[in-house]
C-alpha cells in the first residue's frame, strides 16, 4: 500500500446514515457542539457538498438531472464529489487529528444507487474505496426510520430529485442499510429513528465515548 493510501492514525472518521428526515444532521449538529465543548477539533461536512465541486454536483443531482439520469452516471457523480470531498477535506482534517462528522457517505450510495437504483452493491462498495483511497468511516450512526415518518417530519420543503421516489423505492434503500449494518457490525451503530433527539444523542454520545477512550489508548501506546 503507497502512502497516499495508508489512513491517518490519528483523528476519527464518523459519517451519518439513513433515510429522508431521518434526523442526521440534527443528531450531527449536537454531537459536534458536545466534542467541541470537550476541546475536540472538529470538522463537519455533507455529502454531496461541503466542497465547491460537491456543491455543484449537488445542484445537477438534486435539482436540473431530469428523470432519466441513468443509474451508472447518478453513481459517478455522487462518486466524484466523495473523491474531491476525501482528498480535499476528510484526509487533511484526519491527518491533523480531527474528528470529522459527515452527513451522509459512501454507504449512502451503497443504499441509494445499489439497494434502490439496482446497482450491484459490492461494485459500488469497491468504488468508494477506489474513490476515497479506502478512507473508511470508524464509526457509522445509522438512524434507521420509516419512509412515511421522514417524509412527515419534512413537509414544509419541496421535495428534492430523489425524494420524489415513491416508497418502494425508499424501502429498498431502508432494508440496504439494514443489511449494511449486519454485513459490519464493528462500524455500524443502528439506532431507532423514531425514538426522541435527546434519547438517540445520548446513545451516539455511549458510543463515541468508547471510540474515544479505544483511540486515546491506541495513541498512547504507539
Ligand atoms: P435529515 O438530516 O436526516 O434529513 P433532519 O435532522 O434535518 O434530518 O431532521 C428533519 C426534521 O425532523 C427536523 O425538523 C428535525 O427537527 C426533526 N427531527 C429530527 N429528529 C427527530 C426525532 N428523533 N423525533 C422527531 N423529530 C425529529
Ligand atoms: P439531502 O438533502 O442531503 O438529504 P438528507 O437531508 O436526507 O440527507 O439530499 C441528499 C440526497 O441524495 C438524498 O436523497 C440521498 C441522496 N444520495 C444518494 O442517492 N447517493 C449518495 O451517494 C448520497 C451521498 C446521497
Amino acid at each position: 500500500m503507497d502512502s497516499a493510501h495508508q489512513r491517518p492514525s490519528n483523528g476519527l472518521l464518523i459519517t451519518f446514515e439513513g433515510g429522508e428526515g431521518s434526523g442526521k444532521s440534527t443528531q450531527l449538529d449536537r454531537l459536534a457542539e458536545w466534542l467541541e465543548e470537550r476541546g475536540h477539533p472538529v470538522t463537519t461536512a455533507r455529502e454531496p457538498g461541503t466542497t465547491a465541486t460537491g456543491e455543484a454536483v449537488r445542484r445537477i443531482l438534486l435539482e436540473t438531472a431530469t428523470d432519466d439520469l441513468v443509474p451508472e452516471a447518478e453513481f459517478a457523480l455522487f462518486l466524484a464529489a466523495r473523491a474531491q470531498l476525501a482528498g480535499e477535506v476528510i484526509r487533511p482534517a484526519l491527518e491533523e487529528g480531527r474528528i470529522v462528522l459527515i452527513d451522509r457517505y459512501g454507504d449512502s450510495s451503497t443504499a441509494y444507487q445499489g439497494y434502490g437504483r439496482g446497482l450491484d452493491p459490492a461494485t459500488i462498495a469497491r468504488l468508494n474505496r477506489w474513490a476515497t483511497r479506502d478512507l473508511e468511516p470508524d464509526l457509522t450512526v445509522l438512524i434507521d426510520v420509516g419512509f412515511e415518518e421522514g417524509v412527515a417530519r419534512r413537509r414544509h420543503r419541496e421535495p428534492d430529485r430523489l425524494e420524489r421516489l415513491g416508497p418502494a423505492f425508499h424501502e429498498r434503500v431502508r432494508e440496504g442499510y439494514r443489511e449494511l449494518a449486519r454485513n459490519h457490525p464493528g462500524r455500524f451503530c443502528v439506532i431507532e429513528g423514531e425514538r426522541s433527539i435527546d434519547e438517540i444523542q445520548e446513545t451516539i454520545r455511549e458510543r463515541v465515548r468508547g471510540l474515544l477512550s479505544t483511540s486515546t489508548r491506541r495513541r498512547t501506546a504507539t
